[in-house]
């Protein structure tokens, strides 16, 4: 009896556990009932998904629609487990930045066998015709303005050039990669620029445009996996195994803030580097900092606050019963799906204070040593 017990009060904790820990990873907002539209992004370890999460509840607070955001802490188990959620809750809308953009795909077929409208969040979903919709910066926009940074500030030739991309499981770290290379490679083949960290980038150097196994070859090499951790390790070996000659002055294509930080960290504690200019992305507050400090030279600045109300307004056009407004296409391997882009922004420390203060994205007290 004791034992059924004890068995009973531990099944009653554990069943406690997993509502408490569920409340953690989620947050809804909207008046009652039924969820309506239900919203998943990756993970919260990252800063630019929290922003996301921010952006939305402050778009969300006075909204007649029920809505309820989870987070898939970069698992694509826990990203179809919170769609199942979703889906047993009611929801008309699906908005999601997948993980892995191919593993999403039976998620939203599921979702899709429901009748729910899927609108695929800053990631597409490949290889599935279950994506109604794509909500989306400019992407290869975002690397042309990386790559063309670092030509605007390398002075004299063979100019060595640090080569860092996102994951391989998200379809954006392509679509970067190939701005990037739109602009850079041209100066790689003319020799102003000597790719110090990448023999497969190096064996394609005169390719104006790469093929997805191409740039697969590439991120072999050089993904961060969008881990901060894994950038820093990278930059360690890559500063160890090259020369001398493969330092100096150096232009580093980092893809985003997380990885920007970390690499930026370990070049800057490197004595034969001399300077170094670093690439970012998403603004995120600990970049911005490092950017007023001098330590991370730029960010591409992707306004959240428009993704976020181009998507709410693209489901509440869906819950309405209209058809939503797009600019254009993606193909993602099954279908075109329709598109809404927005443009991006690049802030170096000239800017910061128009594009990002004066914007009212972040208040002025949030860093220190603003002039
Ligand atoms: C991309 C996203 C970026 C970046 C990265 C890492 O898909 O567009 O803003 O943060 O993921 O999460």
């Amino acid at each position: 009896m004791k034992k059924v017990f004890k068995l009973l009060t531990m099944g009653f904790v554990a069943i406690m556990l997993v509502f408490v820990l569920a409340a953690c990873n989620s947050s809804s907002s909207g008046k009652g009932g039924a969820i309506s539209v239900g919203i998943v992004l990756p993970t919260k370890d990252e800063p630019r998904w929290v922003q996301d999460e921010e952006r939305f509840k402050a778009e969300l607070d006075d909204s007649e629609y029920t809505t309820e955001i989870l987070f898939s802490q970069g698992s694509s188990a826990k990203e179809k487990e919170n769609v199942e959620t979703l889906i047993s809750k009611g929801i008309e809308v699906l908005i999601i930045a997948p993980h892995d953009g191919a593993a999403a795909g039976a998620t939203v077929e599921a979702a899709k066998k429901e009748g729910i409208t899927v609108i695929a969040y800053d990631r597409l979903i490949t290889d599935t015709d279950a994506v109604d919709y794509y909500v989306t910066f400019d992407s290869v926009a975002v690397g042309e303005a990386q790559g063309q940074y670092l030509i605007d500030n390398a002075s004299g030739s063979g100019v060595p050039l640090y080569l860092y991309t996102g994951a391989a499981s998200d379809n954006n770290a392509f679509l970067f990669f190939e701005g990037a290379w739109n602009v850079l490679q041209p100066k790689i083949a003319d020799g102003t620029f000597v790719i110090a960290n990448s023999s497969e980038a190096e064996a394609l150097k005169d390719k104006p445009e790469l093929t997805r196994d191409e740039m697969n070859a590439i991120l072999s090499q050089v993904t961060t996996n969008w881990d901060p951790s894994e950038s820093k390790n990278k930059a360690e070996t890559h500063l160890t195994a090259v020369s001398d000659d493969l330092k100096g002055d150096v232009a580093i294509l980092a893809p985003n803030d997380g990885t920007s930080r970390a690499i930026a960290d370990v070049f800057s504690t490197e004595s034969a580097i001399t300077s170094f200019v670093i690439t970012g992305q998403d603004a995120e507050k600990a970049s911005i900092q490092y950017i007023i400090d001098g330590k991370q030279t730029m960010t591409v600045f992707k306004d959240v606050r428009t993704l976020v109300k181009d998507a709410m307004g693209m489901a509440i056009e869906v819950l309405e019963g209209n058809t939503p407004e797009t600019t254009g296409s993606y193909n993602n391997g099954a279908v075109d799906v329709k598109a809404k882009q927005t443009d991006v922004i690049v802030v170096n420390k000239e800017n910061v204070e128009s594009e990002l203060i004066e914007s009212s994205y972040y208040e002025a007290d949030e860093f220190t040593g603003l002039e």
